[in-house]
């Protein structure tokens, strides 16, 4: 087992300290540490954080493989910083049975580069009428918690209720895709003033918040946990926070695009600003920011959602939505919440940790902990280029941005994943 020896690590932004990773764990912490036959990492002026763990990632394997494959997404995640990816169940076929899951957990540990822990259907196909198998799911090697027909809203309520009433049993959790269907036939952005300009059919807020307002009085009834996928809408921020204060197991996630771009972009036509939900207003940005940093709002989440060039460089209305989150995650939350470094581990590592049941990952770098652990430069600036990223996609909204934040390496029990910025697999 390599013995990795990382000199004047600044934890959390705290003072410079030296760390010994021996045996998955952290063996040693302190000041001028020695270690014979380490990798010694010089670590002097970065910021180490845990390692980063995300909730939402489309790895489009199996079924499109040629838009990113469980070992390109790892490599991206491992790039951005993150040590675990929950992996998005809308693949084909869908991971609606235990074959599936463990098929990508098993492609997760063959790539060794992040814990890939993947997410089960709601309901076989993702049609939203008959429950999937849940406990086979859970009980299968995959040990599947979370579950999502994320692409599509679970928008039947009997089988919402029903979904939560089973998870409920294994202290599992329903992750809603929140977006009533019928609220958004043919919707192409956000229903707003924009759209009403470009002649483009309305996604409205509404349509987001009359879901999560039944989902979290499903939740309150059953006493299931209810998760909200990408929240998007001020009215959504609202109604989660009176939800948390009546005692509702309801968490939440924003993505970093939702936190920094608004619907003014679709005035561009440039599908790579399509995305479901859509981009919001102004109003709804300041909304989410608060809501981050109140706690209504529990996680930053990716929905890292690549997109084969034939299906994203098209007219508006035939590209699908989505964008790339891996890579860029941390530098843009970086920009908008500023170097407060134990937020940050609060919103992307321990609280993703905590809700997707990740119990290695998380934890604060102490010794004894797992280690799993991210270095940062906050001083470095780069500027984001579309098929400079590990992606096998290269729909990024971010090309051309100057972004802060570089991260320099990435160790995964122990094992270096990244090391000067370059990816070790
Ligand atoms: O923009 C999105 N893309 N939203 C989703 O809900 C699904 C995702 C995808 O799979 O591409
Ligand atoms: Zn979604």
């Amino acid at each position: 087992m390599s013995v990795v020896l990382i000199k004047g690590a600044r934890i959390l932004g705290g003072d410079p300290v030296d760390l010994v990773l021996r045996d998955g764990v952290i063996a040693e912490l302190g000041p001028g540490l020695r270690a014979d036959g380490a990798t010694v990492v010089d670590a002097d002026g970065l910021v180490a954080l845990p390692g980063l763990v995300d909730l939402h990632t489309h790895l489009r394997e199996p079924g499109r493989e040629d838009a990113e494959t469980v070992y390109t997404g790892s490599r991206a995640a491992a790039l951005g910083g993150y040590t675990a990816v929950c992996a998005m169940a809308n693949t084909s076929p869908v991971a609606d049975t235990a074959g599936v899951v463990e098929q990508v957990y098993r492609l997760g540990q063959e790539a060794g580069l992040v814990d890939v822990q993947p997410i089960g259907a709601v309901t076989i196909g993702l049609a939203g009428e008959r429950l999937a198998e849940l406990g086979a799911m859970a009980d299968s090697a995959a040990r599947v918690r979370v579950f999502s027909d994320d692409g599509h809203c679970v928008s039947d309520p009997r089988l919402m209720r029903r979904a939560l009433e089973y998870v409920k049993a294994f202290d599992g959790v329903i992750a809603q895709h929140a977006e009533e269907p019928r609220l958004t036939e043919g919707a192409q952005m956000h229903e707003g003033e924009v759209s009403a300009r470009l002649g483009l059919t309305g996604w409205p807020a509404v349509a987001e918040e009359s879901i999560i307002a039944r989902d979290v009085l499903l939740a309150e009834h059953v006493g299931a946990r209810l998760h909200v996928c990408h929240v998007s809408t001020a009215g959504s921020v609202e109604i989660i926070r009176v939800a948390k204060a009546r005692g509702v197991r309801v968490t939440a996630e924003v993505t970093p695009h939702h936190l920094l771009l608004t619907h003014t972009r679709a005035e561009s036509y440039d599908p790579v600003y399509k995305v479901n939900p859509p981009l919001r207003t102004d109003a709804d940005v300041t909304a989410l920011r608060e809501g981050l940093r109140d706690g209504t709002i529990d996680i930053v989440a990716t929905d890292h959602a690549p997109h084969a060039a034939e299906d994203k460089e098209c007219e508006w209305a035939y590209a699908r939505p989505g964008m790339l989150g891996l890579e860029t995650a941390l530098p843009i939350v970086l920009d908008v919440l500023g170097d407060q470094w134990d937020l940050i581990a609060e919103r992307m590592s321990r609280a993703p940790a905590r809700i997707a049941g990740l119990d290695n990952h998380g934890h604060d770098l102490k010794v004894g902990a797992p280690a799993n652990l991210t270095l940062i430069d906050p001083t470095a600036r780069w500027t984001v280029e579309a098929t400079g990223l590990a992606s096998l996609s290269h729909n990024t909204p971010y090309a051309g941005m100057t972004v802060p934040g570089r991260i320099v390496a990435t160790f995964l029990r122990g094992v270096p994943t990244v090391l000067d910025g370059k990816v070790q697999k």
